[in-house]
């Protein structure tokens, strides 16, 4: 399967990323069962606590919409130029706390898709990333 289109949205989506405080770029782009994409970016806040990663957004815009089943994301991130554009240089993986919210509503054979700012691209599944993770099952 090719992820092209799914890693342009993510990288497109770092363009709409509000990081006035780490001023690191995140976009995400989740492809639900449907075929329908769901992007997202990284929301900070003054009070740091509050601030959203891009992964969550793109899942919980999906789940609010009622779009629960999901085949893979994309994820592109990196730190702002002197003008304060995004720039992708390494990958970006998903924190901690973004791999247990896509393990509520994905399967262990969900792949999450890296680009660097070369264009390359790194392939995980969801059990590479989480393994042994919790669940109440
Ligand atoms: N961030 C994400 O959006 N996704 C991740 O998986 C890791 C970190 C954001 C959070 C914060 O706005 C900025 O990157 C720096 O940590």
């Amino acid at each position: 399967m090719n992820y092209d289109e799914l890693v342009k949205k993510a990288i497109d989506m770092t363009e709409m990323s509000y990081a006035p405080y780490s001023h690191f770029h995140v976009g995400a782009a989740l492809l639900d069962k449907k075929g329908k994409i769901w992007t997202g970016c990284n929301v900070e806040n003054a009070a740091y606590g509050p601030s959203n990663c891009a992964e969550r957004t793109a899942v919980f815009k999906a789940v609010s919409e009622g779009s629960r089943e999901f085949e893979a994301i994309a994820i592109a991130g990196g730190p702002e130029d002197a003008s304060g554009k995004p720039q992708i240089q390494d990958f970006c993986p998903p924190c901690g706390v973004c791999r247990q919210v896509l393990s509520e509503f994905c399967s262990r054979d969900f792949k999450i898709v890296l680009v660097n700012g070369k264009g390359e691209q790194k392939t995980f599944t969801l059990g590479d990333l989480l393994p042994e993770s919790f669940s109440l099952k």
